[in-house]
């Protein structure tokens, strides 16, 4: 197949015309792509998937079919929003996979940051495989691969590999309807196709998901706390205008515990850390500057709401030197 790149005069997509012209396009370009052939996606809810599996169903309907791999390190809500939108919206070919127990009995007892990453990272490729296999005639493979993707594979940043590292058994031809778009782009077309703001505008999330957030080894109820206190701090965030301001916030919960005192009862619990940055391109990175009582408010629920956890914490070291993410 041809390489299609975009074009050095190309107008960025930034009115819901621009986007509504480029869906048109697109739709009869996948539409002549694959026939009446069968398609394949990899559909995790962030804004590329998403906005790849509006753009197919409106393309080819069910000759899509999407599988959403539950991996038990979702945020809070993000599978029951992917059914939600696009099995139940959309009316979509969903095929959802509860591979909870499966990824985290992998984990169970892993602490090394990097073994966690490629666990995780292995273990979904394998899900899909599987997921693949029973399926029949599946011809084409759907990614959402952006251009800054193909930039930065073919300046060497990283590697770009389609097909996720899929066995050989299974090659696929790719689709990759959103190959020339900027993530901004991305976004604007996926509003003009009626994805909800939240999924279309959501924060960076890396791939490991909550797993990097779960310091060291993971265990059920600490997970448990990352994500509770994570869809707080999205509330609280989301209620008081700094959801649309601040790059990338979260929680995180370290595999140490302290002293407390809760209902007049010693206590021994975990801490939360709580993370609000700003940053350009992620090489590096500002602390937000909360009002001190947005952070006494989360401070408060997190404590009253979120079981096993007696403190709370504000990160307040920027990129460098620290990370982003605390692993
Ligand atoms: P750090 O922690 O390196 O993070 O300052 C920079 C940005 O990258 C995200 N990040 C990841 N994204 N897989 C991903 O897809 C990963 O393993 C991973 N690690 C970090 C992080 O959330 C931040 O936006």
């Amino acid at each position: 197949m041809e390489e299609i790149r975009r074009p050095d005069n190309m107008e960025r997509i930034s009115t819901p015309e621009l986007a509504q012209a480029f869906i048109d396009k697109e739709i009869a370009a996948v539409r002549e792509q694959v026939g009446d052939k069968k398609v394949l996606l990899a559909l995790s809810g962030g804004v590329d998937s998403s906005v790849v599996a509006a753009l197919l169903i409106k393309a080819i309907g069910k000759q899509l079919t999407c599988v959403h791999v539950n991996h038990g390190l979702l945020r809070k809500g993000e599978p029951e929003q992917v059914i939600e939108v696009f099995r139940n919206q959309m009316d979509a070919n969903l095929i959802y996979v509860d591979a909870v127990d499966r990824f985290l009995d992998k984990l169970a007892g892993v602490s090394d940051p990097e073994t966690k990453r490629k666990i995780i990272g292995n273990e979904f490729i394998e899900v899909f495989a599987e997921e693949a296999r029973k399926l029949d005639d599946i011809h084409f493979l759907a990614q959402g691969t952006i251009w800054p993707d193909i930039l930065e594979s073919e300046h060497g940043i990283k590697a770009h590999h389609n097909a996720g590292g899929l066995p050989d058994d299974l090659s696929f031809e790719l689709v990759e309807p959103v190959k020339i778009l900027f993530k901004d782009e991305v976004r604007v077309v996926g509003k003009a196709l009626g994805l909800p703001d939240n999924m279309v505008y959501r924060q960076p999330f890396p791939g490991p998901g909550l797993g990097v957030r779960c310091i060291g080894a993971i265990t059920r109820d600490r997970l448990e706390a990352v994500r509770e206190s994570d869809a707080i701090l999205r509330e609280e965030f989301a209620a008081c205008g700094l959801a649309g301001k601040v790059w990338q916030y979260f929680t995180i919960v370290p595999d140490i515990r302290s002293t407390g005192i809760k209902n007049g009862e010693r206590c021994f619990e975990w801490p939360v850390i709580l993370r609000a940055v700003n940053t350009i391109d992620a090489m590096s990175a500002e602390i937000e500057e909360i009002p001190y009582p947005v952070l006494k408010k989360i401070t408060n629920r997190i404590l009253t709401e979120v079981n096993g956890v007696n403190r709370v914490l504000y990160d307040l070291s920027p990129k460098p030197c620290g990370t982003i993410e605390w692993e």
